[in-house]
């Protein structure tokens, strides 16, 4: 009832505005006020396996899959342990190669889905170590591994899956970081600057939030557009391929999410002047390669809609629409470029008259293959 969504036309709305939040609890207790330590107990009662692990290997499905990938990244980069990211339903049918030296990531919004259980029940099998990342608490999945984390965000009501995404993301990032901490691969002041910058990140999110009007006014021109291309690299290439998703969705438009770099292997043969591609090009590592990719694109007169970091002034005279986002340390923008791509399928849906909380042939949960 209207009651239950506080004020907000939809449970995703509302799911998309509590993130900062939501982050703010799934952060309390693990990261000490001085923000010179993170604390998962899940890490510290199972230390010795987890650091003695040759190989991580994640799985899940739809969005959970898309917060492995940005775990994967996290991981690899600070804690120099190679990462797989599988979604589960490939996983469970393929004999994966899996034994008691691999730690197995299982991620799941409501710790239910069907395929990521039996991907759980294979590996654990093969003597595998799972550790949860589960929001629903007291859910099959949790109580089916070896230890986990929840991400503490509350119950998610809205199909599209929002604020279970930053939480997911958000637990990665501390995990990585305590594992980093502990097994010396990371320098003290790289983890201090990344654990402030999380600390920062809630209030950073209620200024992604704020872009709210200018982002339903560009959703009103693009209501009608048959087709989106959205583009990351490295980083945001998993938040192309959420905010693609989310579009698909609640707004039925047929999207793409394509690493940047990628698209001259085919894509870009799609591109026209019909053609709307988001762009994630906020200032990181991958800033001039992106800046290029945006000018491929414009050679070829597609409209270009770039979420940029605050102040940015070369995208900005390049691209058709310019929506500024306040600046993070590169491995935790995702937690911000993905709040108005959230924004951008919700007001196209709404334009569209569309079922945004209860979206055609979707399951909440899915729990039979
Ligand atoms: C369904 C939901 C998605 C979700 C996926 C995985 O398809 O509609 O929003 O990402 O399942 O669900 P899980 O609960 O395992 O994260």
């Amino acid at each position: 009832g209207q009651l239950e969504k506080g004020g907000y036309p939809h449970f995703m709305l509302k799911e998309i505005f509590e993130q900062p939040n939501c982050i703010r609890d799934c952060m309390r207790g693990r990261i000490n006020v001085e923000g010179t330590n993170v604390v998962l107990s899940a890490i510290i009662d199972h230390k010795e396996k987890l650091l003695k692990a040759k190989r991580f290997i994640i799985v899940a499905c739809g969005t959970s899959w898309h917060a492995g990938l940005i775990g994967k990244h996290l991981i690899e980069s600070y804690c120099r342990i190679p990462v797989e990211v599988e979604y589960a339903s490939e996983f469970r049918y393929r004999d994966p190669v899996i034994d008691e030296n691999d730690v197995v990531i299982a991620i799941s919004q409501s710790g239910e889905t069907a395929d990521t259980l039996a991907a759980i029940d294979l590996a654990r099998r093969c003597g595998a170590f799972i550790y949860g990342i589960c929001n629903s608490v007291g859910s099959s999945i949790p109580r089916s591994t070896h230890t986990g984390s929840y991400i503490h965000v509350g119950p998610e009501i809205g199909v599209a899956s929002t604020k279970a995404f930053t939480g997911q993301v958000t637990v990665l990032a501390m995990l990585a970081l305590t594992l980093a901490k502990n097994k010396q691969t990371i320098n003290n002041n790289e983890f201090l600057k990344i654990v402030g910058e999380l600390m920062s990140i809630p209030d950073k999110m209620e200024k992604a939030i704020q872009t709210n009007n200018q982002i339903a006014s560009i959703a009103k021109v693009f209501t009608y557009a048959h087709n989106f291309i959205y583009l990351g690299r490295g980083y945001s290439y998993p938040v192309a391929l959420e905010g693609a998703l989310k579009l698909k969705e609640i707004s039925y438009i047929h999207a793409e999410g394509y690493p940047a770099a990628e698209m001259k292997h085919g894509p870009i043969a799609l591109i026209d002047e019909e053609m709307p591609v988001v762009v994630i090009a906020t200032h990181n590592g991958m800033y001039d390669k992106i800046l290029s990719n945006i000018q491929e694109i414009k050679a070829r007169k597609g409209r270009v809609i770039a979420f940029v970091s605050e102040g940015d002034e070369v995208i900005s005279k390049l691209a058709d629409i310019c929506i500024e986002l306040p600046q993070t340390t590169e491995c935790l923008d995702p937690l911000i470029t993905t709040i108005p791509l959230q924004l951008l399928a919700y007001h196209i849906a709404v334009c569209k008259g569309k079922d945004v909380d209860q979206p055609r042939n979707l399951a909440k949960s899915v729990t039979v293959e």
